[in-house]
């Protein structure tokens, strides 16, 4: 891949990575309630989030960048993304609360949208030291190596994940019904606490589809080019257009086929 951009993003989402792996050798961890019941954010989240902004600022002067931790909602994010600047969008930590119980499913994700289109990024999953990049065009990559969807379209045979949604307290019981529903449809099902984590397991083929219906555009952006580019389809939970806006939540699948099969029983 030569793409400046998609190198540029692995580049600096492996070295906040490598960061976030060894921050408990000079630094205590800081865990604080970010004001719903189970959202949580650390001194690692914010910490990275300066180290990436800055490397960026410091390659792309005339880029946007929008960071999990600089507090925007889904609404203005979405209003930056839809303009023809160029912005970097990015979650510093992804699967905050598997970090804080040094569970290994975590990452950093770095993407780029112009025009309302990702179109490079890169996600790193530090503790099996996995890059995942992707240049739209360019194809996706993991360690160096093209990876590709399993192009699966049965959703009775899909190995699939999804989240609980578990910030809100409020809204697990949805959520949970609807895990529930999918959960008996498909062939096996996970939960694993990482978005970025998630949408890149699809991109490689090491499952089928995940959804989520409480992300945001930190969580997604790079996952969109390298899923996309990998073969696979996104959509919103219910298998219409996926945007920006977030209001309908994220499913991404290995095939057109799956994400359509998806909105079928999502919607029943
Ligand atoms: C969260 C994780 C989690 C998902 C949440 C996200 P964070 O991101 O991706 O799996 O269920 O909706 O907010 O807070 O760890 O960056
Ligand atoms: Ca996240
Ligand atoms: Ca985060």
């Amino acid at each position: 891949m030569d793409n400046v951009y998609a190198i540029a993003a692995g580049e600096i989402a492996r070295e906040a990575g490598q960061f976030l792996k060894h921050f408990s050798d000079g630094h205590r961890l800081a865990v604080e309630n970010k004001g719903c019941d189970f959202d949580f954010v650390t001194n690692a989240d914010r910490e990275s989030q300066r180290l990436i902004a800055s490397r960026l600022k410091a390659r792309f002067p005339e880029h946007r960048f929008v960071g999990e931790e600089d507090g925007l909602s889904d609404a203005e994010v979405a209003e930056i993304l839809k303009s023809g600047d160029y912005c970097w969008v990015c979650d510093p930590l992804d699967g905050t609360v598997n970090y804080i119980h040094h569970l290994g499913l975590y990452a950093t994700s770095i993407g780029l949208v112009k025009d309302g289109v990702a179109v490079a990024g890169a996600i790193y999953l530090p503790e099996p030291d996995e890059l995942f990049v992707a240049a739209r065009g360019e194809g996706a990559t993991l360690n160096g190596r093209p990876i590709h969807t399993t192009g699966c379209a049965d959703l009775r045979h899909a190995f699939v994940s999804a989240d609980v949604a578990a910030a809100d307290l409020s809204r697990r019981d949805e959520n949970l019904e609807r895990i529930k529903r999918v959960g008996l449809a498909v062939g096996g099902l996970r939960i694993e606490g990482s978005a970025c984590v998630c949408i890149a397991q699809t991109a490689c083929g090491r499952q089928d589809a995940y959804w989520n219906l409480g992300l945001h555009a930190w969580d997604v952006a790079a996952g969109i080019v390298i899923l996309e580019e990998a073969g696979g389809a996104v959509a919103n939970v219910f298998a219409g257009p996926f945007g920006f806006d977030m209001k309908r939540g994220f499913l991404c699948a290995a095939s057109g086929q799956l994400v359509e099969a998806f909105g079928e029983v999502v919607k029943r």
